[in-house]
């Protein structure tokens, strides 16, 4: 099929809600993918923060190729082995007591927001009312009813009335206005350590130090919502690791599969066993072959691997601070936002594309989350297009 043909076909039988450009991208290796004409493309955005080893590694589709021949799919009515043995490396590396699969980013937070109310409700009765929840402004949690009103932006607020009960907004690094928005009905605060969607902009540490201790102090629980943070991308497995602080619940989801739908609910030792036996569930949850993915995901994520993605980070933040048209460079580890002095984001990664490299937006930035095992040949050639495109503004 022709790239028009296939253009087509999609107009035609899948629902408009994505703005696409104009590629088809055909197949890809590590950082490197081709359309279907055979253009060459680096890849700077992973699928948006999914393919964190990359297009196709080797091990992890051995891994999955291997389960889906073996067995694909069974349900949670039984035992299988992936999904307990991605849990348990999920729960040696993070910390955490107990995990719940999901299969996306809204569907963990959904998770994480089920459990907090259930938690207080445990702890202080149905009569207390503490069920509200305090997010941020700028912040995005998800595309479902609660995770869109859980989400502290305005223009996602469209449409799609009436939202959730029980959620508030307080500004990022503004510890006051979080203590004004939390009141005696408060069972939780979510964050985000870097607002991604947002824009790329990392939370104050002193602001995370306080906000963590005030909620201890008053049995409020923290969420973190680690589905863009999470998983290696910021150079630790989980971004709370940077800030020294351990929340109640933290969310994952992108990057943990490798490249296949899954997310997952980490709980702390106060809420492992807060949810029972038919409180919540899903029907692909720790599906076979999405956990065969992540636990190559998470075995290839040890200190070394981590250390190398603060390197590459570091250089990349290093080479575009010093190109052209570059106002500041924000973000940690491998997520980054460019903010440009001129032009617009949008512009700029069409322009981007154009040339064969593969950016995100994040509002007015220009948002880059590579593969974490890209090479720094892989960097280097896409750095050069980004340059040549800034130069030209
Ligand atoms: C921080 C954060 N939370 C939640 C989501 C929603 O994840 P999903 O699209 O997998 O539902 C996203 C997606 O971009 C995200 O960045």
């Amino acid at each position: 099929m022709t790239y028009e043909q296939i253009r087509q076909l999609d107009d035609s039988y899948i629902a408009h809600t994505y703005g696409r450009a104009n590629v088809c991208i055909a197949k890809g290796k590590n950082a490197t993918c081709w359309d279907l004409d055979g253009k060459e493309y680096i890849d700077f955005s992973s699928g948006i923060g999914v393919n964190a080893l990359g297009f196709c590694d080797e091990q992890w589709v051995q891994a999955v190729s291997t389960q889906a021949a073996t067995m694909q799919h069974i349900s949670n009515l039984y035992y299988t082995l992936p999904g307990p043995q991605a849990a348990q490396l999920l729960c040696e590396k993070t910390g955490y007591q107990k995990v719940f699969f999901g299969n996306s980013g809204a569907e963990a937070n959904e998770g994480a927001i089920k459990t907090a109310r259930k938690y207080s409700f445990d702890q202080y009765g149905a009569e207390s009312g503490r069920y509200e929840i305090v997010s941020l402004v700028n912040s995005f949690h998800g595309r479902t009813m609660a995770t869109l009103t859980a989400t502290g932006q305005a223009v996602f607020h469209n449409y799609f009335f009436p939202f959730v009960q029980g959620f508030s907004y307080a500004a990022a690094n503004d510890m006051e206005d979080v203590k004004a928005k939390i009141t005696d009905k408060t069972c939780a605060v979510m964050i985000e350590f870097v607002q991604g969607e947002g824009g790329v902009i990392p939370l104050d540490a002193d602001f995370v130090q306080q906000l963590w201790q005030y909620c201890k102090e008053r049995d409020i629980l923290l969420i973190a919502d680690e589905v863009q943070t999470g998983i290696g991308r910021t150079g630790e497995i989980l971004a709370s690791q940077h800030f020294g602080i351990h929340p109640d619940i933290t969310t994952v989801a992108k990057a943990l599969g490798g490249g296949l739908p899954i997310g997952a609910v980490l709980f702390g030792e106060k809420v492992e066993y807060v949810l029972g036996a038919g409180m919540h569930g899903t029907t692909f949850g720790a599906n076979p072959v999405a956990c065969a993915g992540a636990k190559v995901v998470l075995e290839r994520m040890d200190r070394a691997f981590l250390d190398e993605v603060k390197a590459k980070g570091d250089y990349l933040r290093a080479k575009i601070e010093k190109m052209p048209g570059v106002q500041s460079v924000t973000g940690m580890g491998m997520m980054l936002g460019i903010q440009p002095a001129v032009s617009d984001s949008q512009t700029i990664v069409a322009k981007c594309i154009e040339k064969g490299l593969i950016p995100l937006t994040a509002k007015a930035k220009v948002r880059l989350l590579p593969p974490l095992t890209i090479t720094y040949e892989e960097m280097d050639k896409g750095l050069a297009i980004l340059e040549e495109v800034l130069s030209q503004l």
